[in-house]
């Protein structure tokens, strides 16, 4: 049996931590895996799970299952967290998944139960596991136009001519904000427009929610997301809770799905516990409850906002301090797009070769595709890598 298997290809940002790994020169910078990284290259527990853990710890009595679409109060507390006010009870069933992952691959699930013959549409270029999913369940996509190599903003136009093609009962996958890996995302008046766009193919939004709280603020970052969702008559999202918490390792996510009638909300719910029964079984608590208890305690709710906020602010200013150092440097504003672009990643749109460049020469790690962590910089680094891209003639 297991003679037969095929090796799998190695994931590129893994073998990229590898090299990062062996390398022996000093000062060698990483801006490759996609984790949160504090100015002393440290990702930190935030002070408000550490809190939320001692309290569960002091008062947790059993580790009996709970539920297998998940504990209750934690997707009561998500969904206000992420849809707030645009969020419809009746029409809504919640699922409590394996980090965001896990929802988008239960989202494709059901997708494919309701549509065996459905669609994806996905971004040009996207989260590379988004692919990989599909590839591996066999699920049909397609890329639609996204990244405008010339501005490194969104090639608005392509996408919306790319969408119009969509059909009745495909599926739209959206990044809700911070897009991964280009840190281009669409303004609010786009994202009207793709909801246009939806109501005229009838094609289904998939929003996949993995930094809310990276971009523009916890409320800005969900708008994009609350607009899709109030407009369209079915939809879903993908929410993580990696990021925005810090608990990567727990595998906390949440998979919300809209339903157009009430009628239908039930037997929606009932497929999603039957989803998490057929594929794990119950989902992992103990993250979900470290999000429950602080979202509903309004002291840690405000100490993890702080935090959350002090993260955010701090990779802006990392932007700002990048994309005028490239200023200086070069004597032009071709790279404040840094500036403009929003999360922790930002697409320099630099070739393979200067990739290579920057790493043999200045020992900086990038992703092959000139993706950049901008939580793997500090003060310090910035201006190292300002020259190692100029310098690479990017
Ligand atoms: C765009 C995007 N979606 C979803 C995820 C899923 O995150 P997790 O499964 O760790 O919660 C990630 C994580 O890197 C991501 O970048």
């Amino acid at each position: 049996m297991f003679a037969a298997l095929k090796p799998q290809a190695p994931d590129k940002i893994l073998a990229l931590m590898g090299e990062f790994r062996a390398d022996t020169r000093q000062g060698k910078i990483d801006l490759g895996v996609g984790v949160y990284k504090d100015p002393t290259g440290v990702t930190p527990v935030m002070r408000a799970v550490k809190a939320a853990e001692q309290r569960i710890w002091q008062t947790e009595t059993t580790k009996a299952y709970t539920a297998l679409a998940g504990e209750p109060a934690y997707l009561a507390a998500m969904g206000r967290m992420v849809l707030g006010d645009a969020q419809d009870g009746a029409r809504t069933a919640s699922l409590s998944t394996v980090g965001g992952t896990g929802a988008i691959r239960q989202a494709l699930e059901l997708a494919r139960m309701g549509n065996p013959d459905v669609t994806v549409h996905v971004s040009d270029p996207t989260w590379p596991n988004h692919l990989s999913i599909m590839q591996f369940m066999g699920v049909p996509f397609v890329q639609y136009r996204y990244f405008d190599a010339a501005t490194r903003g969104v090639d608005f136009d392509g996408m919306k001519a790319d969408l119009g093609r969509a059909k009745r009962g495909d599926l739209v996958l959206l990044h809700g904000c911070c897009h991964n890996p280009t840190g281009a995302n669409l303004t609010a008046d786009q994202w009207a427009e793709v909801a246009d766009v939806l109501d005229r193919t009838g094609a289904v939004p998939l929003i996949d929610l993995a930094y809310q709280g990276f971009g523009d603020g916890l409320e800005e970052d969900a708008a994009g997301t609350r607009l899709i969702v109030s407009r369209a008559p079915e939809a879903m999202v993908a929410a993580s809770c990696s990021k925005n918490f810090g608990i990567y390792r727990e595998r906390t996510g949440m998979l919300m799905v809209q339903v157009a009638d009430p009628a239908a909300r039930d037997v929606a719910q009932g497929t999603l516990a039957y989803l998490n029964r057929q594929t794990y079984s119950f989902p992992p608590d103990h993250g979900a409850r470290i999000v429950q208890t602080i979202l509903d305690d309004e002291g840690l709710a405000a100490d993890w906002r702080a935090e959350l906020e002090e993260v955010r602010l701090g990779m802006l200013a990392l932007r700002g301090q990048l994309a005028g150092e490239l200023r200086a440097l070069t004597g032009s504003d071709r790279f404040d797009f840094i500036a403009r672009h929003r999360g922790m990643f930002s697409r320099l749109g630099a070739s393979p070769e200067q990739v290579q460049r920057i790493k043999e020469d200045a020992a900086i790690y990038i992703v092959g595709d000139s993706r950049l962590n901008i939580a793997g910089l500090n003060r310090d680094s910035v201006p190292v890598l300002a020259r190692a891209i100029v310098d690479a003639g990017v």
